[in-house]
């Protein structure tokens, strides 16, 4: 079986956020599995493109609208990642630094999916399924159905998984004229809300779409950003699958990112040399129970909650908590949170991959207040390296966090995003931390959580399998 993964970031290649994580990692399990596996993604202009080693494997041109472009398929030879990696590159437009955010973002994604369906079929790649992540391939389900010029790949299985459903890709029908001609009876599969929703059309036109939650995928029906009635009516195309955390990565026991490797039988002395050194960088108290935040500081994360959260928090609970915060995003909510200026309260505004794992290793709660969250990775990562997340029930937080308080249970969670829910809940994890002996009870047993990509790498692979016997039967 051939998987041919689309996507915008794929770690270590490019990565915004938990997407790149999740490109980086499911198609080596899927290999590891005995399936073939590869991932196509856009060019970037960045350390991994500059430092590792670069084939041309393919130059061609396509159309863009009216305009003719020129571009080449790059793979990586050394196969450094687990998985074959081919980038598109395109002069002038798929060749910069940054992933997102560049005004002719549409133009950018628009005509990376041309020219991958392009290569496709140029060079007879084997496909057996177009594995589509977001909006940025979102249209890829489409054009290999209803456009004359791809339909030797009509036949081609197309999965889409939705990481984030807030994001869309919308554009202007007056950008129409940018695909290649497509059969006019079906535009209506392009439309959502008088606009060309790239989203919309994967879900509408794929044979099935995922979800990184089962709790996300019933989530979707009442809260998507417009796409509720859609998520209800293709309802029977959904599977839930939650992620994975890629081992080799993130493991306390080998990660040459912190200070001190650990692991079940010594987490305490692990944990704590890892906490004695960040609290000595930081200026912080390591005998306070060090509480943190690392993401997008964005109103998804609850971010914009944060900065009054962590004034009441130190003003209530005085000498008994600190906090360390790491994220960027929203320059309102950065100004906010970087105003602070407490003692017991750290902020690092901007990305940081290996200050990422240090923390992870070295605090003792991760704090996430989302108000979506489809999966989730930072509570994934917290759990294998003993850290309490305290999380808001929502998504995937609600389907891989139980309360410390149930049955079998290690985690912090409340309900609604309210200031007075989140205080007691930082209350909880303040007289958990005293408690000294069932902390490290529940670190136990949260590093003893299986969350590797096995188990769901293998389901993606059912649902391929699935997809591809019924339409053998169909035929
Ligand atoms: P999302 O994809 O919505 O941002 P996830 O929880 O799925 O959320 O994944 C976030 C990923 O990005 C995790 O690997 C997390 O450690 C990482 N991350 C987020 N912000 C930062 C940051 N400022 N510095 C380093 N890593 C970050
Ligand atoms: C998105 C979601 C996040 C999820 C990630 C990877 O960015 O916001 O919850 O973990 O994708 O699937």
């Amino acid at each position: 079986m051939n998987i041919l993964h689309l996507s915008a970031e794929c770690y270590p290649v490019a990565k915004v956020g938990g997407l790149g994580d999740v490109v980086g990692a499911l198609p080596k399990y899927q290999n590891k599995l005995g399936i073939y596996a590869s991932v196509v993604l856009p060019f970037y202009d960045r350390k991994f493109t500059q430092e590792n080693a670069l084939e041309q494997v393919y130059l061609g041109s396509a159309e863009l609208g009216q305009k003719t472009f020129d571009f080449e398929v790059l793979k990586e030879t050394h196969d450094v990642l687990g998985f074959p990696l081919y980038l598109i590159k395109i002069p002038g437009l798929l060749d910069r630094s940054e992933v997102y955010s560049y005004p002719d973002e549409t133009e950018q994604f628009v005509a990376y999916q041309i020219a991958v369906l392009e290569w496709v079929i140029k060079t007879n790649f084997k496909v057996d399924v177009f594995h589509c992540h977001d909006h940025h391939s979102g249209l890829v389900p489409f054009l290999i159905q209803h456009s004359r010029k791809f339909n030797a790949l009509t036949r081609v299985a197309s999965v889409c998984t939705i990481h984030n459903g807030q994001y869309q890709g919308w554009m202007g029908w007056n950008k129409f004229y940018y695909l290649p001609e497509v059969d006019l009876s079906q535009t209506g599969l392009l439309d959502w809300g008088g606009c060309i929703n790239p989203l919309a059309a994967a879900v509408k036109c794929c044979w099935a779409y995922t979800t990184v939650s089962p709790s996300y995928l019933e989530e979707l029906k009442v809260n998507s950003n417009g796409l509720e009635f859609l998520f209800e009516l293709e309802q029977h195309k959904g599977i839930g699958i939650i992620n994975g955390i890629d081992t080799d990565v993130w493991d306390p026991a080998t990660d040459a990112m912190i200070v001190s490797n650990y692991n079940q039988t010594n987490i305490k002395l692990g944990k704590e040399a890892n906490k004695i050194a960040i609290c000595e960088e930081f200026n912080l108290d390591a005998k306070k129970p060090l509480v943190t935040f690392i993401g997008r500081m964005v109103l998804e994360k609850g971010a914009d909650k944060l900065a009054e959260l962590i004034e009441e928090c130190l003003s209530q609970f005085k000498n008994e908590v600190s906090f360390l915060i790491l994220g960027s995003g929203d320059k309102v909510i950065e100004e906010e949170i970087n105003n602070l200026k407490l003692a017991d309260c750290a902020v690092v505004i901007g990305y940081n991959e290996a200050l990422s794992h240090r923390i992870y290793a070295s605090a003792d709660f991760i704090l996430m207040p989302s108000r979506v969250e489809p999966c989730g990775l930072n509570q994934l990562y917290a759990l294998k390296y003993g850290t309490v997340p305290i999380v808001r029930s929502t998504g995937g937080l609600k389907d891989s966090v139980i309360d410390f308080d149930e049955e079998n249970g290690y985690g912090i969670r409340f309900e609604e995003l309210e200031l007075t829910q989140m205080i007691q809940a930082v209350k909880r994890a303040i007289d958990l931390f005293k408690n000294q002996k069932k902390l490290n009870q529940l670190r136990q047993l949260m590093m003893g959580l299986d969350f590797s990509w096995d188990q769901s790498a293998q389901q993606y692979i059912n649902l391929y399998a699935n997809l591809i016997s019924k339409k053998n039967d169909s035929i």
